[in-house]
């Protein structure tokens, strides 16, 4: 039996428990934002969905209940502008999406997958599950006239760097891709967070046309509803795409929980405490960004999203190690590619309490 686990990286988080038993050794403890966890309560109302649907004893449905269907492809008109006609899916979270779309899409050794140069891990981990090479690249340019790319990877905005990809630049891409017979996907779970860009969606009229033929939009409930321990994604977009996935996730086993379901509709349909989970991550932003600077941080992208991509100019695990000892522990840019070792991504996923503790060490 072969090893899959060997085709894999190492898991790089176990890479941090040095810095991160330093920082614990803190009088006043730990200040964790070293990793993009939600910490504030799940909202009430989501909650109560979640109960209200637990006497579930059936198998549900793939695909979705058509009450969740309605309920994503209202978000997706709303949220993204999409309007044309457009396949959805739930997906257990959106990182399980991540890991096996390669292989769900049938891909294998001799297609290669676009990667962003500086992003989350998982892209590439999916392309190395299905067995397929991959590209580290954000520029199609570079990657040339390669006829093996199957797949395109986008994340806007980007975790960890908080850019936001221009509706120009998503346009090149998704013509580019189109061209080549090739997918592409873009990973916008923190689409609702943006700071000083507003991000638009892959499947924006202004990027597609609302011809979403080859065009998915992978998103989360994790950060915008608090729902990381639900396991809630979704994925929309072109239909015959979306079709196969489901065709194949029936065999797979691969649904989403009814009870999880129901909470997923409850949680689309209210933006109220989108809006007030939004105001909570602007106020630490605000304050952890200007201590950073205060202390000689660069703060580079970040105008979206969780995090705050930092720099002090020298190598990150020397940046991980000054912050671990005033009892801080951040996420060393060299878990996210080659392009990012002078990085270190700080996150807003802290409380209010800890958040002013971190200030007040910097
Ligand atoms: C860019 C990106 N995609 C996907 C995920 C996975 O999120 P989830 O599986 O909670 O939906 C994350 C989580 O941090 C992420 O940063």
């Amino acid at each position: 039996m072969s090893r899959l686990s060997a085709a894999l990286p190492d898991f790089p988080w176990d890479l941090l428990e040095p810095a991160k038993a330093r920082a614990a050794e803190h009088p006043d403890g730990i200040v964790d934002l070293s990793v993009g966890t939600p910490v504030d309560p799940v909202p009430p109302l989501i909650r109560r969905a979640l109960a209200d649907a637990s006497d579930s004893p059936g198998y549900p449905l793939t695909a979705g209940t058509p009450a969740l269907r309605t309920a994503l492809s209202e978000w997706f008109a709303r949220e993204c502008g999409a309007s044309g006609r457009l396949g959805v899916l739930p997906t257990i979270g959106s990182k399980e999406l991540v890991a096996w779309l390669p292989t769900l899409l049938g891909l294998g050794p001799a297609d290669t997958v676009v990667i962003p140069s500086i992003g989350y891990p998982t892209y590439e981990v999916g392309v190395r599950l299905a067995g397929a090479r991959v590209v580290r690249s954000d520029s199609l340019t570079s990657v040339g006239p390669d006829s093996s790319v199957r797949l395109v990877w986008l994340n806007s905005p980007s975790n960890p760097t908080g850019k936001v990809l221009p509706v120009e630049h998503l346009r090149k891409v998704v013509a580019w891709a189109r061209e080549r017979g090739a997918v592409v996907v873009s990973d916008e779970c923190y689409l609702s967070l943006g700071w000083e860009t507003q991000p638009v969606s892959v499947l924006s009229p202004e990027v597609t046309g609302d011809d979403y033929t080859g065009v998915l939009a992978v998103h989360s409930l994790s950060k915008r509803s608090n729902l990381a321990g639900y396991r809630a994604g979704f994925v929309g977009g072109d239909p015959a795409l979306i079709a196969e996935l489901l065709a194949v996730r029936k065999h797979a086993g691969m649904i989403v929980p009814a009870p999880v379901q129901a909470a997923m509709i409850a949680a689309l349909g209210d933006e109220e405490h989108v809006v007030a989970q939004r105001a909570l991550y602007a106020a630490r932003r605000d304050q952890l960004r200007a201590a950073l600077t205060r202390t000689g941080f660069e703060i580079s992208h970040s105008e979206a999203g969780l995090y705050l991509w930092s720099s002090r100019g020298e190598d990150c695990w020397k940046t991980v190690e000054w912050l671990a000892e005033r009892g801080i522990l951040a996420a060393p840019g060299a878990f996210y590619g080659p392009a990012a070792e002078q990085h270190v991504r700080i996150a807003l996923t802290a409380t209010d309490e800890r958040v002013a503790a971190a200030v007040s060490r910097l």
